[in-house]
């Protein structure tokens, strides 16, 4: 019979590891969740007595109040959590290699092979590892020699692949009632043994019918194939909204008319300044990198273009507030509200928004900044590593960040809406307009403002998909 799991580990308590093991204790009390991290400072706020969590999501601090301390543990201590657990999720980061060989498109796949050695030194008995983080194909195969490699007599490690479908800002609901719970395996009997023990875990709360079991490539692929075919929609979109812009078409009803085709579906069709995110670009430059290596350009090139749109589609938004400002910028103060890559999340990672205040700051206009979660040291970081030739004092000589909508704006020549955030669109635009300087811009990247309501009030309003 498969193995009843007891004790779980998970490796990395980030946006992914962090909510999801969380919602693992939650729904199996039975089951004592052991979170861990060497990065201290993460440990300790996810111990914040006052429940300052590292990590802003709705819902999430309410699953750590009831789950915390009841059989849901966060610890620095990597090896103690490692040696109790019968079942590991590795849920490190992945980010894209900055150098060395496929510096730019590639997977760094360090951390999970550190953590993979750090499993088999530790191990004393045998272990289910669960790969969490999203990897190129065929990295479990590689996790799988390290750990037989290093394993001490009577112990058995059996991979599974088990990718996280969750999107930020709407993490803890995904988790709760996800469309599909995915887990790979060896199609051996030791590893399809496995496959229902953590098949066994996820049936606490997902109905048997919403997980999918298959084998351990198809798992890999089917990970950066989901986030692939979202980010095409997006630029598919995105490309239409610069067609409309220059005919007088709306993107709001092509897309509207489009996703009314059952085929194609209403979601994930919203015109935007640009996806951002720590995966969309990751990923997809990820699949680039494997389709290379393949040696199938065509189909390498056919994904990239993707990326490439979003790129356009950004500077493409820049180059509209330069133009519609009478071709300069030089000196003019603009208003960005919103610096998160999406509402809901304090998350800035490739955040449209970063890009857009860069190329701003080229044209060396003054910029006011307005976001209702993210951090002012993380804008900061941000900026800095947007632009790392300036140094930070000069950064600062022309940027500000501001506490309000009404602070921002104030004297400003321009608005531009980067961020969907639900309080944009309670904004009292009245007030934002009595006090901005003559003409008022405003610039909407989010869809959110009715341009005729603007208008009617005096901005000139320049909207993504729309011409003027
Ligand atoms: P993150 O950077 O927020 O968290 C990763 C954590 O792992 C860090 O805190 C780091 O200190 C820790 N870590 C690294 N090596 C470790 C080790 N050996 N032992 C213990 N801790 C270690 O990253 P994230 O956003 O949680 O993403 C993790 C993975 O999940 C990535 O592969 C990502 O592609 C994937 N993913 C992310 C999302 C998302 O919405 N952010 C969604 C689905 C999948
Ligand atoms: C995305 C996927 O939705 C998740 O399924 C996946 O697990 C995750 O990536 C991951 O692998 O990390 P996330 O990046 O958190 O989740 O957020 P999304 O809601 O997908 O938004 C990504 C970006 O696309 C945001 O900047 C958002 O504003 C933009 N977007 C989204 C649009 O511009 N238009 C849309 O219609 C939808």
């Amino acid at each position: 019979a498969p193995l009843k799991v007891t004790k779980i580990c998970c490796l990395g308590a980030g946006y992914v590891g962090g909510p999801t093991c969380a919602v693992v204790a939650l729904k199996c009390p039975h089951i004592k969740v052991t979170i861990v991290d060497f990065n201290q400072a993460r440990i300790d706020a996810w111990n914040s007595p006052d429940y300052n969590l590292p990590i802003y999501e709705p819902g999430l601090e309410d699953v750590v109040r009831q789950a915390r301390g009841r059989n849901l543990f966060f610890s620095t201590n990597v090896d103690q959590a490692i040696l109790e657990a019968e079942l590991i999720f590795v849920s490190v980061n992945t980010p894209t290699k900055k150098s060395g060989v496929g510096a730019g498109f590639a997977a760094d796949l360090n951390y999970v092979e550190l953590a993979t050695r750090q499993i088999a030194r530790v191990s004393t008995s045998s272990k289910i590892v669960v790969e969490k983080s999203t990897v190129p194909c065929r990295t479990a195969e590689s996790m799988r020699t390290i750990l037989e490699a290093n394993s001490k007599p009577g112990c058995r490690f059996d991979i599974l692949s088990n990718p996280e479908f969750l999107a930020e800002g709407t993490a803890i609901q995904d988790l709760f009632a996800p469309d599909r719970v995915l887990i790979g395996s060896l199609q051996t009997p030791e590893g399809k043994s496995a496959c229902e023990s953590l098949v066994e875990v996820y049936n606490n709360w997902v109905p048997k019918q919403k997980i999918f079991t298959v084998g351990l490539w198809s798992s890999e692929l089917s990970k950066l194939a989901a986030n692939a075919m979202l980010a095409q929609r997006i630029s598919s979109i995105n490309a239409l909204s610069a067609i409309c812009e220059a005919t007088g078409a709306n993107i709001d009803e092509v897309s509207n008319a489009v996703g009314m085709d059952s085929r194609v579906g209403p979601k994930f069709l919203r015109a935007s300044v640009g996806f951002g995110g720590s995966c969309f670009q990751k990923d997809i430059l990820n699949l680039v990198y494997l389709s290379e290596s393949l040696h199938l350009p065509e189909v390498a090139a056919y994904w990239r273009q993707v990326v490439e749109m979003n790129d356009y589609q950004k500077r493409r938004f820049s180059k509209r507030v330069v133009d519609t400002l009478f071709n300069t910028i030089t000196g003019k103060r603009i208003a960005v509200l919103g610096f998160a890559f999406k509402a809901d999340t304090g998350d800035t990672r490739e955040s449209a928004a970063i890009t857009l205040i860069r190329d701003f700051q080229a044209e060396r206009a003054r910029i006011s900044i307005y976001d209702p979660k993210v951090e002012e040291s993380q804008i900061w970081q941000d900026l800095q590593e947007a632009s790392p030739t300036v140094p930070l004092v000069d950064i600062q000589k022309n940027v500000t960040i501001t506490h309000s909508v009404l602070e921002a704006t104030r004297d400003v020549e321009a608005v531009i809406i980067a961020t969907e955030w639900r309080e944009f669109k309670l904004i009292d635009w009245h007030a934002v307009y009595a006090q901005m300087s003559k003409p008022a811009f405003l610039f909407d990247g989010r869809l959110l403002v009715n341009p005729d309501e603007l208008r009617q009030i005096g901005f000139r309003v320049s909207v993504i998909g729309r011409g003027e």
